[in-house]
């Protein structure tokens, strides 16, 4: 977001206090952020407050006198990478919708050609009238990004659908939608993450301290690149990159069918789960109790995904994690697998860690070490590396 343009129109509902956080967090994230407010809006939160978050001045009047600061505010929608209408009330939706242009929202919105996100907030009746139905429709077909509200209680006490999206969620639609003509625009792109558990009895598992953190940032790299993402997850905590579809795994052997799937028209594979090589051959249908003396499992292997998925025109990225002889293992490895890169670290300081010392290998001896970065930059990085690789 570092650099880009971004207009946040504000409308009249309570949810305009969560807004404040969307404000911040874009402008924290290096985005410039100009907002403009609804008269509506004003009787909720005030300018000042976005004033202050963002440094930049807000607009609030159609009508407002002639100033330097207003001429500048003509070009913004010339300007804009993107134009975020949070909340989109459902008259402002209406405006939007029929191409008024009576508040600076609408009118913005009009007079540009950047791409809109729209962050609904309403009561549920006025949400679910086939008025509002209606104009989402044909926002939704004119190309805008329209985030569903949540379910559940809304400021007027009502239970139904209306909330606003979590903020959280707001900015990643804005970031998935900012990246779409990325490097990988067009590209499918699947990441496995986190760890595999496998089961000994329906309780007890084998598994390892995988965070899922380096999949997680890996898929949201591939996000901001552009790519349409599948995200084959094993047992991770961490909320998924917006606009990602998800695809929750618990056994190795469970995600070989789901990576398989997701594979068959798929670019890019990035295999960046910890895969547990065995699992226990036959896990008790009960949960195992106390037999006064040592225990014995037998192990059996488990399939080695990325090796045994290929298909032409599908470039395979694997990682190894290795607490000897780093290089020599992944380059080993990249060859066994059929990999065009394999990212190599050090297992028992990435693990779990926020921070990854990587080093990419290619096919043919090429070596290219990262040093030691935040795992989100790390991702970027190898994300950088498919794409050139793709030639993109
Ligand atoms: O052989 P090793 O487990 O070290 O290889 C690591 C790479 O292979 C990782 O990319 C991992 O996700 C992948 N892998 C796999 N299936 C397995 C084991 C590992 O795809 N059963």
């Amino acid at each position: 977001m570092q650099g880009r343009n971004i207009i946040l129109g504000v409308s009249g509902s309570i949810a305009a206090y969560k807004v404040v956080q969307v404000a911040r967090d874009l402008t924290q994230h290096g985005a410039r952020v100009d907002v403009l407010m609804t008269e509506g809006a004003t009787r909720f939160v005030t300018p000042l407050t976005f004033q202050t978050l963002t440094r930049r001045s807000v607009i609030t009047d159609l009508w407002q006198d002639w100033t330097e600061d207003a001429q500048g505010h003509i070009s913004l929608g010339e300007e804009a990478d993107i134009m975020l209408v949070a909340p989109a009330s459902a008259q402002t939706l209406a405006r939007l919708a029929l191409g008024l242009a009576d508040d600076m929202v609408s009118l913005t919105a009009l007079a540009t050609y950047a791409p809109l996100v729209l962050a609904p907030a309403m009561n549920y009746h006025m949400w679910e009238h086939p008025a509002t139905r209606e104009h989402v429709r044909t926002l939704q077909d004119r190309g805008a990004t329209v985030l569903t509200p949540g379910r559940g209680r809304l400021a007027s006490g009502a239970v139904g659908e209306g909330r606003l999206a979590a903020p959280a969620e707001i900015v990643g639609a804005v970031r998935w939608r900012l990246g779409r003509s990325g490097k990988l625009a067009g590209k499918r792109v699947v990441v496995t993450a986190g760890g595999t558990r496998e089961a000994l009895d329906p309780v007890r598992y084998l598994t390892n301290g995988s965070s899922g953190r380096m999949g997680y940032a890996l898929a949201q790299a591939a996000i901001d690149a552009g790519a349409d993402v599948t995200l084959v997850s094993a047992n991770v905590e961490l909320s998924p990159p917006w606009g990602a579809t998800l695809v929750p795994v618990t056994a190795a052997t469970e995600m070989f069918a789901a990576t398989e799937q997701a594979c068959k028209h798929a670019d890019v594979l990035v295999m960046a789960a910890a895969v547990s090589d065995y699992r226990p051959e036959n896990p008790s249908d009960s949960k195992l109790t106390k037999t006064g003396g040592a225990m014995e499992f037998r192990l059996v292997e488990n399939p080695d995904i990325v090796a045994s998925i290929s298909r032409p025109g599908l470039l395979k990225v694997g990682f190894a994690a290795e607490t000897e002889n780093l290089i020599e293992n992944a380059h080993a490895k990249l060859e066994r697998k059929g990999l065009a890169l394999i990212v190599a670290n050090d297992a028992e300081a990435t693990i779990g860690a926020p921070n990854a010392a990587l080093t990419l290998l290619y096919g043919g001896d090429r070596v290219e070490e990262l040093g030691m970065l935040p795992k989100e930059e790390a991702a970027e990085r190898v994300i950088s590396a498919v794409a050139r690789l793709l030639g993109a």
